[in-house]
């Protein structure tokens, strides 16, 4: 539960706020890459409440820029993309991916000159990295975070996004929430909850079995442990034999997660939740495999809407969302799918929405597999305070600290969280891996 007040200072990105001054401190995706073409048509972005227009000139190079012409104010989006930059349609100023200004044609060569430098545009730093286009609102410190896939060949990834129609933490929070694995992701069977795989009984191999434990073990025992770029969420259920299933999942400042469901050998998953406004938010989804390409079936598969892949339109919105409840059909939520809603992306999707355009947090019962969502907010609401105090956030210009992975691990009864991580995950748990401080109140 959080006060109005820490749940505001929490949920809220647009210019001026707390939250939204910590994330201005980090680089943030802003678009695919391949959402613009060299010389192409230029987009609308709009991030943390702020619009701008994207677009790459004629020699690939990318720009995000205010969208307001400074001569009498046109919308640049409207403007002609040419090879050193675009041109306003309206009477033809000229700026390149900087925002500088290249050309005046309403003035002469002298007066031009000298209003060049006051008519440049606001813009982004800009960066390309992991098949995104990152911006930073101020002076980036360091590089842009070195997630898990970035020095993999292309082949080995798939980077795409959808469009989420709710506030950005409590999208953050299922994400890291892998208690709701037990129900929001179960199947129905013979009127009874089933996992997402058909079981084959005790003794099947764990990759099978953990959808099974998932459906019988609802109250996972949750261990978070801190790093340098945030936290490392360890949630184990009981097993056969007595053995202990665990899921860890990544937290990295300040909207950044890598999902369990891993052994060794599978591909990995990740997000990150970028801000549109206090009401949206684009979700950046990223499969990858450190040991081999991903296949054409996987990446059609991906492509098409698959685990935490939504099923989009051209725009990247899903096709099951708010406005028609995410499809949800009650005949098979009583015979097939507890939800009655396709896919895991979308049934993710339509339960954060339904918690409200901002999750009202001071009317909550929290209880024991909520920790890691407690020490999410415990750990935003920190490293606002630290900022303000002038003191510096975790992961900021710290971009190897983001090269953690995620995944699952079998371990004996009595493994902790530290060593089960540790040892799956060897330096990828997290550099400077450490026990939580304090308790989740
Ligand atoms: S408003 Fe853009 S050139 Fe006049
Ligand atoms: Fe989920």
């Amino acid at each position: 539960m959080l006060s109005e007040q820490d749940n505001r200072r929490l949920t809220l990105t647009g210019p001026g706020t707390a939250m939204g001054n910590l994330f201005r401190q980090y680089w943030q995706p802003a678009l695919l890459s391949r959402e613009l073409e060299a010389g192409g048509a230029p987009k609308r972005v709009k991030i943390l409440g702020e619009d701008f227009i994207a677009f790459r000139d004629g020699e690939g190079r990318a720009g995000v820029v205010e969208p307001r012409c400074p001569h009498r104010g046109a919308d640049l989006f409207f403007g002609r993309n040419e090879h050193s930059g675009i041109r306003c349609a309206y009477h033809g100023w000229h700026f390149d991916v900087q925002g500088q200004c290249l050309d005046i044609p309403t003035a002469s060569a002298k007066v031009a000159e000298s209003l060049k430098p006051k008519a440049a545009l606001h813009s982004l730093a800009v960066r390309e990295a992991c098949d995104m286009i990152w911006v930073h609102f101020g002076t980036p410190q360091g590089d842009t975070p070195q997630l898990d896939f970035t020095d993999l060949p292309p082949e080995h990834y798939f980077v795409s996004k959808k469009f989420q129609q709710c506030n950005w933490a409590q999208a953050v929070e299922g994400g890291i929430d892998t208690a709701h694995f037990s129900y929001l992701h179960a199947n129905i069977d013979n009127g009874e909850r089933a996992g997402l795989m058909p079981s084959q009984g005790v003794n099947e191999p764990p990759e099978n079995g953990r959808y099974r434990w998932m459906i019988e073990d609802a109250t996972p025992q949750f261990t978070i442990l801190e790093h340098d770029a945030g936290l490392v969420m360890c949630a184990a259920r009981q097993a056969d034999n007595n053995q202990l299933y665990w899921r860890i999942t990544q937290f990295m400042m300040p909207n950044h997660s890598m999902a369990p469901n891993s052994f060794p050998g599978d591909n990995h998953v990740g997000n990150t939740w970028v801000p549109v406004d206090d009401h949206s938010c684009w979700i950046f989804c990223y499969a990858y495999n450190p040991e081999r390409p991903l296949s054409e079936q996987e990446r059609r598969a991906y492509a098409n809407g698959f685990g935490i892949f939504a099923e989009v339109d051209d725009n990247y919105v899903p096709i099951r969302r708010r406005e028609n409840d995410y499809l949800i059909d009650r005949e098979a939520q009583q015979t097939t799918n507890f939800t009655g809603i396709s896919g895991i992306s979308e049934q993710d999707a339509a339960i954060a929405d339904s918690q409200g355009l901002i999750a009202d947090r001071t009317r909550e019962l929290l209880g024991q597999t909520d920790l890691g969502v407690v020490k999410f907010r415990r750990l935003m609401l920190e490293s606002v305070d630290l900022m303000e105090k002038g003191g510096t956030p975790r992961g900021v210009g710290n971009a190897l600290a983001y090269r953690v992975r995620s995944g699952d691990a079998m371990s004996e009864p009595d493994a902790v969280g530290l060593d089960v991580a540790t040892n799956r995950f060897g330096e990828l748990a997290g550099m400077s891996l450490r026990e939580s401080r304090g308790t989740a109140a």
